[in-house]
């Protein structure tokens, strides 16, 4: 595949920027007329950002799945679509080509079919990282059922509560998964999430782990029958069903500063154009490359840069199954010289925790093939930075600083591999489409520097095609979270700095939500997960900095009696996080204490824990307007 649109230098970068500016809907018809279409839109955008609505490419049909697969058959159908590698380094590597890949996601559309899935249905996927993960969602997609991937690290509960929100009556699910030396029961955790519930109609097993697990007579079925079945039909393909553009292509729950997930949902057309535009652009990536994005696919990375963005350009990309450091911490590297990567796209903690290991795992791996790093999901630190350029870049690869959101659909804001200056800590410029301000809390944009940086609170004025449609089920949560904090602009959550070049850093969530390993977690739903434990009266979370995870999560707890042996008391509030969300979502440190400071209308003062949390004793900012400043002195004493 060729890609007109791919930008070839910093002045075409320029060019293509004014061009998305002064006429966004010329700009990106020129981009999605590359696309199979089966009907072309009628009108390229229809948007304002006070319902919110933003519909791209309105009145146009397609199918994702035709553009992911159908389209590369006749030229690239031997291409390998999808190089799998397995947990366990002895066990054998799974490649599969377009044309394998387009022949199992036509058979497995036909067993959604055969199990009375429909088109808008919602179809929940709890799954480790295998090749039958992409093969449920583009199984979905190809019969318009709405995806709903639920990362393999919940608890029942959160997986009960999806299943809840999103009113699903299928799911797709593994005996068990492999992660390092772990070997996590799936199919229970579904089978706790399901106790109690009536919608269920049927959920579908592949054989991962040989884990004993039970079935349920006339719900549960296996994968593999299914598919024996579909064979046995003689069905090798299947059309895809029209979809409308506006029609919603999955649902990915995030979280945000209330206790309740929110259902991001994604449509068509718009996340179709985005996904692939920014893949090809911001990793600059040439036909016949290879490319390994570290991410999971329950999160948004993997969805828009394992599966979506890569199989709508006809690439190869790398699903890994299992984690940076087991059986050792050279797994990544030896990966990137077996399958001789070009670009390897992780997130800052990894690259901080093997960071930790030393040298080592790097010595005898050839990593020359590697062209191109990226990193994605929370600042990068300069001396994480440094070692990437370095130790694995040897110097001679751009690294992508890429920031965006599960909102955003793709990447907002980021260097361009080898064509725009990067900035160690920087993300540096706006794609092309994307038109940020900064804003202090009243909404006014920024217009005096502070120490040589505009500063402030990051928002975009102008929609973008993969921008989320909704969030699922209330319209109005989506207006309230995004669009009403300032009006007629979409606000990130995030703060950031602009420098005289217009060059972004981004510095962190300016609201309740923490970045824990590149996890991004409510502290409200944290807080839930700890007062469900009996002995809890009261508990506030904020983050600290952590040297790995960047971000560590600090609780502190109101007990009712702590008669008990207090480490024992932590290890029980830790399991109850564990299961009520998962584990993920573990504090670090728990400190216990008799009052939390409040202001006199009872709201948590949580600026004043963060610095305490933070390690900062001494500037507290003004705590006179506390219910009690007392508890202040008291919660310093007993920092941990
Ligand atoms: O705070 C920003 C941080 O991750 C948040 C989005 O999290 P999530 O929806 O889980 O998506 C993560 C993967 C796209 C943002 O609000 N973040 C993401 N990328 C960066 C970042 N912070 C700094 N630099 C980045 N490159």
């Amino acid at each position: 595949m060729v890609y007109p649109y791919q930008i070839q230098s910093f002045a075409d970068y320029k060019k293509a920027y004014q061009q998305s500016v002064d006429n966004p809907e010329k700009f990106w018809a020129s981009v999605a007329d590359h696309f199979t279409w089966r009907k072309k839109w009628d009108k390229v955008l229809d948007w304002n950002f006070t319902e919110p609505k933003s519909e791209w490419f309105k009145g146009a049909k397609l199918n994702i799945t035709e553009n992911c697969l159908d389209r590369h058959l006749e030229n690239n159908g031997n291409t390998p679509a999808i190089i799998w590698e397995p947990n366990d380094p002895n066990e054998k590597q799974r490649i599969l080509t377009y044309s394998k890949l387009h022949e199992k996601v036509c058979q497995f559309a036909q067993v959604l079919l055969n199990n009375g899935v429909k088109k808008g249905d919602r179809v929940c996927i709890y799954m480790g990282m295998i090749p039958e993960l992409t093969i449920a969602v583009l199984g979905c997609a190809r019969i318009g059922a709405i995806h709903s991937v639920i990362f393999g690290g919940f608890s029942a509960q959160s997986i009960a509560d999806r299943v809840f929100d999103a009113q699903s009556e299928f799911i797709i699910t593994c005996d068990g998964a492999y992660r390092g030396a772990k070997d996590i029961p799936l199919k229970n955790v579904i089978d706790d999430a399901l106790i109690g519930n009536k919608t269920v109609k049927k959920v579908i097993v592949y054989t991962r782990t040989r884990t004993p697990i039970s079935m349920l007579k006339g719900r549960d079925i296996w994968w593999e029958d299914e598919m024996r079945h579909v064979e046995e039909m003689g069905i090798h393909s299947l059309p895809a069903v029209e979809m409308g553009a506006a029609d919603p292509l999955f649902i990915l729950y995030t979280s945000g500063s209330t206790g309740k997930p929110k259902g991001v949902v994604h449509a068509c057309a718009g996340y179709m154009v985005y996904t692939n535009y920014t893949f090809v652009n911001v990793f600059n990536y040439q036909p016949g490359q290879i490319h390994f994005c570290t991410a999971d696919i329950g999160w948004i990375t993997g969805h828009s840069y394992i599966v979506y963005g890569p199989l709508s350009a006809g690439a190869t990309s790398v699903i890994f199954e299992g984690i940076p450091t087991w059986p050792n911490a050279g797994r990544f590297w030896e990966i990137v010289d077996k399958y001789k990567v070009n670009i390897l796209y992780t997130a800052p903690t990894a690259i901080r925790s093997l960071m930790g290991f030393g040298l080592w795992p790097l010595q005898g791996k050839n990593l020359s093939s590697l062209k191109v790093l990226g990193t994605v999901g929370e600042p990068i630190n300069e001396e994480a930075w440094n070692w990437y350029n370095e130790q694995v870049g040897k110097n001679k690869c751009p690294i992508v600083d890429t920031w965006w959101q599960t909102e955003t659909g793709g990447c907002l804001i980021s260097n361009i591999a080898g064509i725009t200056p990067s900035k160690p800590g920087w993300a540096t410029l706006p794609l092309p489409g994307v038109q940020p301000v900064l804003v202090d809390d009243k909404g006014n944009e920024i217009t005096e520097m502070e120490d040589g940086v505009y500063k402030g609170n990051l928002c975009i004025k102008f929609p973008w095609p993969s921008l989320l449609t909704t969030t699922y089920g209330d319209h109005e949560r989506c207006r309230t979270n995004y669009f009403a904090t300032y009006p007629n602009l979409y606000f990130t959550g995030d703060g950031a700095l602009k420098d005289e070049e217009g060059f972004y850093r981004i510095t962190g969530r300016v609201d309740d939500v923490l970045n824990v390993s590149g996890h991004r977690i409510g502290t409200a739903e944290v807080e839930n997960a700890i007062n469900m434990h009996t002995g809890v009266i009261e508990s506030a979370v904020v983050g600290y900095p952590h040297d790995v995870k960047g971000q560590g999560i600090y609780a502190f707890v109101i007990y009712n009696n702590k008669e008990g042996d207090e480490a024992l008391i932590r290890k029980d509030i830790v399991q109850t996080v564990s299961r009520v969300i998962g584990p993920i979502a573990k504090p670090d440190k728990i400190q216990f204490v008799n009052g939390l400071p409040k202001t006199r209308s009872g709201k948590i003062m949580r600026r004043i824990l963060r610095k305490i949390a933070e390690g900062e004793t001494e500037n507290l900012g003004d705590i006179t307007t506390l219910l009690d400043p007392g508890v202040v002195e008291e919660i310093k004493k007993g920092y941990l």
